[in-house]
């Protein structure tokens, strides 16, 4: 009995290195000539980037593209960047004209869009507005279906509530939600 456990062990491993496997060529193949792309990258489903800018992901980044596509837009001289092993899941969208920065071991939900532009000028609607660089310190939780707008820094440690729209900065080590976003609670070293 024992033999035939370890063995069935044994062959669960092999399959989710293989697994583990196709999620990193994935990654190679999908960025091929889009994105900087290291080789420990994952990639799970789809990924869409376009534009003429930059995108740079960390060591360890873990993209999951099953369901919806995930997007990653540049224009220009656009920067996106992922910090190392930060997830995000399917359905996320984000945008730099300028700078869109996130940071490391962030654990980002579904359908999340950021953008650090408007597109749109409030008046003149076929003008563009000024781009303001959006940052994502580490260790950022955001919950699903969640909004940011341009000039946003959310520091570290901090969570965003689910479908929240967040158009201020948040301080780190706190939990902010609703629309706009407020701080409704701040962590403590013991949290
Ligand atoms: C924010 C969250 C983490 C809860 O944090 P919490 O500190 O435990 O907050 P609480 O549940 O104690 O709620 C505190 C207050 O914030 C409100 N609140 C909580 N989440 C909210 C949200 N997403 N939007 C608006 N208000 C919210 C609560 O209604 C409560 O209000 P009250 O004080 O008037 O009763 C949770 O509500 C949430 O949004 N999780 C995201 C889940 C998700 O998207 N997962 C996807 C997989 S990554």
């Amino acid at each position: 009995m024992q033999p035939k456990l370890e063995a069935t062990g044994r062959m669960a491993s092999l399959v989710g290195m293989i697994v583990d496997f196709c999620h990193i060529m994935n990654a190679q193949l999908r960025f091929l000539g889009t994105a900087r792309a290291p080789f420990s990258v994952r990639l799970r489903g789809r990924a869409h980037v376009s534009g003429s800018g930059e995108v740079v992901l960390g060591e360890g980044v873990s993209l999951n593209g099953t369901i919806v596509p995930i997007e990653l837009v540049t224009y220009e001289s656009g920067r996106i960047e992922i910090g190392e092993h930060t997830f995000i899941n399917y359905g996320s969208s984000i945008a730099a004209r300028v700078s869109v920065k996130i940071g490391s071991y962030c654990h980002l939900g579904h359908y999340l869009f950021v953008m650090d532009n408007n597109q749109h000028d409030v008046v003149r609607h076929s003008e563009l507005p000024p781009s303001e660089p959006v940052v994502i310190e580490d260790n950022v939780w955001i919950g699903s279906k969640v909004v940011i707008l341009p000039g946003v820094r959310i520091g570290t440690r901090a969570v965003i509530g689910a479908g929240s729209i967040v158009t201020k900065d948040v301080p780190p080590r706190c939990v902010a939600a609703g629309n706009p976003a407020r701080v409704i609670r701040h962590l403590t070293e013991l949290d």
